[in-house]
């Protein structure tokens, strides 16, 4: 008798072959994930398995197939058997990441701790609209007040619902806001001063990153105090929350931390810009729903990458997560537009979470150092438009370099773990330190800008200031 693998085995075969295909393609189409591939060996190598193990099933077939009258009905029976082992392994274990990562991928948190956030759009005076927004886990009427000493505003739900949303809009230059959710205590924040004169602030803002809450190394008690730092300092206007919120992004209990810390220690307004942890296996939908829920208006840009704009302060905020994995030429297109469209007389301040040029170390097979795709593929950029300033978080250490008229700071680790020895120095470097975690507040006039960074508890670590780029 003729050897036949059967159709009932190919069948449940073929099934698990689809099914660990989809998964990967799901996999692969998240955001981050072509960037964890090509950055992190460890997880490369863990990829390649489960890719692996995809086509083991078809390679077992055609082998099969291929030795079908050349087997002996013994040896063949064997292969047949080794053929479902393999099968029904896939598709229980397709199964388990079904619901173990895609379901959770897809699982917002019921209820979140109001946060109040800056929207990518300016009012009337030139400074950026705020909004808080946060989830209850039932249908509710919730009213906010805000305003300051010129007026208050009251908004109320028009119905119960378990999404709410304030918008804080046409805010006054140098003015104190309060806001008020329910019955919760008044919080306040300083709006920018856009001074007129040639010496005046226009504008105080800090950038922390790499949070990491759940994370391993994380240190919960320093990330706390730099966020009661910063909110106490009225003269910081807003906060950019430069990436690796969360280790990992679809984690619903890191998230829940994370609205819990910020609701309790910080009435600044933040920006969160998205890191590469964040995005992992599915966060971004976390990500896009906890920050940017659809009543967000974007003046310029998307949820991912836009520009803010802080009188003639202009910061554009990059999706660059890894690398220039999600640098799409769509994302590029947009940034030289915009580099294009700012007068070379006002100040442009890119931040993300990948750095650019930096100091590092190799890990996991990798150079985490003068990043070899976005120092090629965005920095000229950067030098073509003579951009002042741009910041970054990532490298988990705090940094200043200079390469042709432009100015990069990396803003240190706030929650996450402290850095290995830099072994590799980039020649642009012309400060370096890693020694606690901090973050960099930077305090911008019409001609200059300090850079002024800071342990948890505001203990100034380096002080510089920098002249606007007009190469
Ligand atoms: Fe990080
Ligand atoms: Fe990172």
């Amino acid at each position: 008798m003729r050897n036949k693998i059967g159709r009932g085995n190919l069948l449940i075969t073929l099934m698990s072959f689809l099914f660990i295909s989809v998964l990967e393609w799901w996999a692969f189409s998240q955001h981050g994930t072509w960037g964890l591939y090509n950055w992190n060996y460890d997880y490369r190598y863990l990829l390649n398995i489960i890719i692996g193990l995809g086509f083991l099933m078809p390679a077992i077939v055609l082998v099969l197939w291929l030795l079908r009258n050349r087997l002996n009905s013994k040896w063949f029976r064997a292969g047949k058997v080794f053929l479902m082992v393999v099968s029904i392994a896939v598709f229980v274990a397709s199964l388990a990441v079904t619901f173990f990562v895609v379901v959770p991928a897809y699982s917002l948190v019921d209820s979140t701790e109001p946060v109040l956030t800056v929207e990518p759009h300016s009012g009337s005076f030139g400074i950026p609209n705020a909004y808080i927004y946060f989830r209850t886990k039932t249908a509710t009427v919730v009213s906010v007040q805000w305003g300051s000493n010129t007026g208050i505003h009251t908004f109320s739900d028009s119905a119960p619902t378990k999404e709410h949303f304030v918008r804080l809009s046409d805010l006054r230059p140098g003015t104190q806001y309060f806001y008020q959710v329910g019955n919760t205590d008044r919080k306040t924040f300083t709006t920018p001063l856009l001074s007129s004169t040639n010496t005046g602030t226009l504008v105080t803002f800090a950038v922390g990153s790499d949070f990491h809450y759940g994370g391993a190394d994380e240190d919960s008690k320093e990330r706390t105090q730099g966020l009661k730092t910063i909110s106490n300092d009225s003269n910081i206007n807003m906060f950019f929350m430069n990436g690796d919120i969360v280790d990992l992004g679809m984690t619903n209990k890191y998230w829940t931390r994370f609205f819990n810390d910020v609701n309790a220690n910080m009435t600044t307004p933040i920006v969160p810009v998205l890191g590469n942890h964040d995005t992992l296996i599915g966060g971004l939908y976390h990500f896009e729903h906890y920050f940017y829920p659809k009543q967000v208006s974007i003046e310029d840009g998307n949820p991912l990458y836009h520009r803010i704009d802080v009188g003639n302060v202009h910061f554009l905020v990059l999706e660059v997560l890894w690398g220039t994995e999600e640098f799409t030429p769509s994302q590029k297109q947009w940034l030289e537009s915009e580099l294009k469209s700012i007068p070379q007389q006002d100040w442009v301040i890119v931040i993300s979470h990948c750095f650019y040029y930096s100091s590092g170390d190799v890990e996991t097979g990798r150079e985490w150092s003068d990043h070899v795709d976005t120092t090629k593929q965005i920095s000229p950029l950067f030098e073509k438009y003579h951009v002042d300033l741009v910041i970054s978080g990532h490298n988990h250490h705090m940094e200043l370099l200079s390469k042709d008229g432009v100015t990069y700071a990396l803003d240190g680790v706030m929650g996450g773990g402290l850095p290995a020895p830099r072994t590799i120095i980039s020649r642009y470097s012309k400060w370096l330190y890693a020694d606690s975690r901090g973050f960099l507040e930077v305090v911008v006039k019409p001609n200059q800008a300090e850079l002024i960074f800071k342990k948890d508890d505001g203990q100034v670590i380096q002080h510089f200031v920098i002249s606007q780029n007009q190469q």
